[in-house]
């Protein structure tokens, strides 16, 4: 059974003065779990939100919440965010040495885990982990910010993912996910790839018809595209 299209936005384009308002709005227009980009300042050269933001915005929306966890000790905090109300951890290939571990141990914190690859790194990096995951995000900006555009040239590696996926056995666990610069111009591209999880941010608060528009619309175009076997 395919995995479903699902639209996870990226909360860094809110109003981050009314953020209950924001997420509140967020599943009033059909989106199917909020991703919030935590970035630490040294993985990426950025800085966001901590465990208490999401914390504060937990008790104004039941959808789910991930993390997407751009930073450089994700063993560290993995725990708090379980805490302030994260079901899924995204942890990076390249902020750990023992990507194993750190997986297993997101599990046992009663968290799912997933892992994210930067663009430069190989879809190889989680051959040894699929078992360990429910997704695997493929990065299509080099992580940071939003507003990014869209690296087409990551569709290739949405492929071999998938196909690993599939040759393992887990096409109907786990989820490919891509983020950055995902809209009405490209959404298509990484859905037909093999994503069936589509990240958000600019695209979605950018819609003139407005948010529930943009993502029906952006949910209609990756179903139209996606491969007819998925
Ligand atoms: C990059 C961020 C962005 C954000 C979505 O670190 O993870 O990809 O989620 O950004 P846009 O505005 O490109 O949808």
């Amino acid at each position: 059974m395919a995995r479903p299209i699902e639209i996870a936005p990226s909360v860094l384009p809110v109003d981050f003065s009314r953020l209950g308002d924001e997420v509140r709005a967020l599943e009033d227009a059909g989106v199917d779990r909020i991703q919030w980009d935590v970035m630490d300042g040294q993985f990426v050269p950025n800085l966001t939100f901590g465990p208490a933001v999401i914390a504060a915005a937990r008790p104004h929306t039941s959808l789910p919440f991930e993390a997407h966890l751009m930073v450089l000790t994700p063993d560290a905090m993995a725990a708090r965010y379980v805490e302030a109300g994260c079901s899924r951890l995204i942890v990076h290939a390249e902020s750990v040495v023992h990507l194993h571990r750190t997986l297993a141990t997101v599990s046992e914190l009663g968290a799912t885990a997933a892992v994210a690859l930067n663009p430069a790194t190989p879809a190889s990096a989680v051959a040894h982990v699929l078992d360990l995951v429910d997704m695997v995000l493929v990065m299509t900006v080099n992580p940071g910010f939003g507003g990014q555009g869209y690296l087409s040239s990551m569709e290739a590696k949405v492929r071999e993912v998938r196909a690993m996926v599939e040759r393992a056995g887990l096409a109907d666990v786990v989820d490919v996910e891509v983020d950055g610069g995902i809209g009405p111009d490209t959404v298509a591209g990484a859905a037909a790839a093999g994503a069936n999880v589509l990240v958000a941010g600019t695209a979605l608060f950018r819609d003139p018809s407005g948010l529930e528009h943009a993502v029906a619309d952006l949910r209609s175009r990756a179903l139209a595209a996606r491969p007819l076997a998925a």
